[in-house]
C-alpha cells in the first residue's frame, strides 16, 4: 500500500467528512484502506445509516445510484466514472415497461444491479443475499417478473418453488467459470467445500456446496471448520478471505472471473475524486422517489443466514 496516497487519502476523508466504501470485489489495497467493505445489500444499508457528508463509492455506477436514491442529501462520489455494470445495462427501462405490459398482473422484482430508471418501475429490489427472501414475501397468487439477471432469477425460482417470467441478462464475469472448472479444482482438492455465487450457471451451482452472496461467504467461512474452499466468483473477495483466515486456503474456481469495471477504482482516482469532488452520483427526484420505494422494501428484508 502506498503511505504517502494513504496520508492524502485520510487528510482528505476528515477535511470531507466522507467514509469510504467498498465492494468485496474491489483491489485488495481499497477494500483494506475502506472504513467498510461488504455486499451490495450490506452496502446499501450502510450508505442510508451513515452520518457523514460525502460517500466515496468504490465499486460500480449502480452501486454508487444506490447511495444517492438512499442518501439523496448527501454527496456521493464515484472514483472512477466508466466503471459500469454490463449486467445492470441489460434491460433498460423501456424494455420492463414492454414486459409488464405482457404480463399486466405481474409484480416486478429487480436485482440491485439495475439502473435507476429501472428501480423506479419495479416493486421490489433484492440483492444476492436477499432475493430469496424477498421472493418468499410475496402473494402466492401474484406472477412475478425478475430482471435482469436469470440466473439469480432460477436460483430464487427454485428455492422458493415460484415460477418467475425471467429476463435473460446475466453477469460476464460469473459465466465463465464453467462446470469443467469447478469438476478440475473438485479433483485436485476433494476435502475443499465449493461456495458458488447465485450469479454462476446453473451447472456450476449445481456442482457447488453452498451458494451464498459474497459477504454470505466471508461469514461461512469465518464460522466453518473446513480448512479448503473452492470460490466460484469474482476473484477480488479472496484478497479478504485470506486475510481473515490465515489459516484455511483458498482457492479460485477460475483465475478468469475478474470483474474489470471493479478493478478500475485505484488510490489515486480516490485523492482525485476527493480533492475534486468528483464524480457526483445523482439520481432526478421523479425517478428517486419511486425508485426508493423499491430500494426501502429490499432493505427492510433480511436474508435468513
Ligand atoms: P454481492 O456482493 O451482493 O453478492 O454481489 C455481487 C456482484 O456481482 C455485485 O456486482
Ligand atoms: Fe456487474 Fe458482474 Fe461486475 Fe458484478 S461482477 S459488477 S454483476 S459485471
Amino acid at each position: 500500500m502506498d503511505e504517502r496516497l494513504l496520508g492524502k487519502i485520510k487528510k482528505l476523508k476528515d477535511e470531507h467528512r466522507a467514509v469510504i466504501l467498498a465492494h468485496n470485489y474491489q483491489p485488495g489495497e481499497i477494500q483494506d484502506l475502506a472504513d467498510f467493505t461488504g455486499d451490495s445489500l450490506g452496502l446499501s444499508i450502510k450508505a442510508a445509516e451513515t452520518d457523514a457528508d460525502v460517500i466515496v463509492f468504490c465499486g460500480v455506477q449502480f452501486m454508487a445510484e444506490t447511495a444517492a436514491i438512499l442518501s439523496p442529501e448527501k454527496t456521493v462520489l464515484l472514483p472512477d466514472k466508466s466503471a459500469g455494470c454490463p449486467m445492470a445495462d441489460m434491460i433498460t427501462a423501456e424494455q420492463l415497461r414492454q414486459l409488464k405490459k405482457e404480463y399486466p398482473d405481474a409484480l416486478v422484482v429487480c436485482y440491485v444491479n439495475s439502473s435507476a430508471e429501472v428501480k423506479a418501475d419495479s416493486d421490489y429490489c433484492c440483492t444476492s443475499a436477499n432475493a430469496v427472501e424477498v421472493v418468499n414475501s410475496l402473494p402466492k397468487d401474484r406472477r412475478i417478473i425478475f430482471v435482469p439477471d436469470q440466473h439469480l432469477g432460477r436460483f430464487a425460482a427454485e428455492r422458493t418453488g415460484r415460477d418467475l417470467v425471467l429476463w435473460p441478462g446475466y453477469c460476464h464475469v460469473h459465466v465463465v467459470i464453467t462446470e469443467d472448472d469447478i469438476r478440475t479444482a473438485r479433483a485436485k482438492y476433494p476435502d475443499a467445500i465449493v461456495m458458488a455465487h447465485p450469479e454462476c450457471t446453473e451447472p456450476v451451482k449445481e456442482l457447488s456446496d453452498e451458494m451464498l452472496s459474497t459477504s454470505q461467504m466471508l461469514k461461512f467461512a469465518a464460522r466453518s471448520t473446513a480448512k479448503r474452499f473452492i470460490i466460484a466468483t469474482e476473484i477480488g473477495i479472496i484478497h479478504t478471505l485470506k486475510k481473515e483466515n490465515p489459516n484455511a486456503q483458498f482457492i479460485a474456481a477460475s483465475e478468469r472471473a475478474i470483474c474489470p469495471n471493479m478493478k478500475k477504482i485505484t488510490m489515486e482516482k480516490i485523492v482525485w475524486a476527493l480533492e475534486d469532488m468528483q464524480y457526483k452520483i445523482s439520481v432526478p427526484n421523479a425517478i428517486r422517489e419511486k425508485a426508493k420505494k423499491a430500494l426501502d422494501k429490499m432493505v427492510e428484508i433480511l436474508p435468513a443466514r
